[in-house]
């Protein structure tokens, strides 16, 4: 299977996938994209240090939110992509994009939905909120996409124990690492695999 990766940031989700490609869970599957909403994505060094074809599409750059949302489209359309992941992408797709790969997108929460999720809640934020409540488990989730933040069918999730010392730093590192970097690939292999169902917004996992 082909998939596109959209990025932000760092991507250490997207460095997980690369790797499953190569020694992991996804060797037969090719990532055919990386699309960045930032030139100053580190997430870019490792799309082309993997020999990986990178665009950036910032909406900024664009007329209208409309004509970016259909250049997305038209980049994912000829990469041959049959599944959109994100992994650590920070703006809010367009409508155009999440209506054509309606359930072919997922996304990368690092909190447990309904949890700490929402506008705003992204990158350390969902930390700083989760201790700020004081929970005593946090982690992250993979859901499809839908035209709101963070609303679509949850995937999988996977979850830590808050420690007393924790900062928001220690446990988003803890949580990127226990949590994220496994389940991302692990939901793109049970898609790969024809395992997953979504009914009435509700995602099914048949082994
Ligand atoms: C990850 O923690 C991801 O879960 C989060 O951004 C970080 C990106 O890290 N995503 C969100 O907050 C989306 N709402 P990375 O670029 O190193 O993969």
């Amino acid at each position: 299977m082909k998939i596109a990766v959209f990025v932000s940031g760092g991507g250490t989700n997207l460095q997980a996938i690369i790797d499953n490609t190569k020694t992991g869970i996804l060797q037969d599957i090719e990532i055919v994209l990386v699309l960045s909403s930032s030139p100053d994505a580190y997430a870019l060094t490792r799309a082309a240090d993997n020999g990986i074809k990178s665009v950036v599409l910032r909406s900024a750059d664009f007329a209208d939110k409309a004509e970016w949302d259909q250049k997305v489209v038209e980049e994912v359309k000829a990469s041959g992509a049959e599944l959109v992941v994100l992994a650590g992408y920070l703006s809010l797709l367009g409508p155009k994009i999440v209506s054509e790969y309606s359930n072919r997108i997922i996304n990368i929460h690092p909190a447990l939905i309904p949890s700490f999720c929402g506008a705003g809640m992204y990158g350390i934020k969902p930390h700083r909120a989760a201790l700020a409540r004081g929970v005593k488990v946090s982690g992250a989730t993979v859901h499809f996409v839908n035209e709101n933040y963070d609303e679509g069918p949850i995937l999988l999730q996977k979850s830590v124990d808050v420690l007393p010392d924790d900062t928001p730093e220690i446990l988003q590192k803890r949580i990127m690492k226990e949590c994220e970097w496994e389940i991302l690939p692990k939901a793109i292999r049970l898609i790969a695999d024809g395992k997953v169902e979504i009914n009435n917004n509700i995602a099914y996992v048949r082994e």
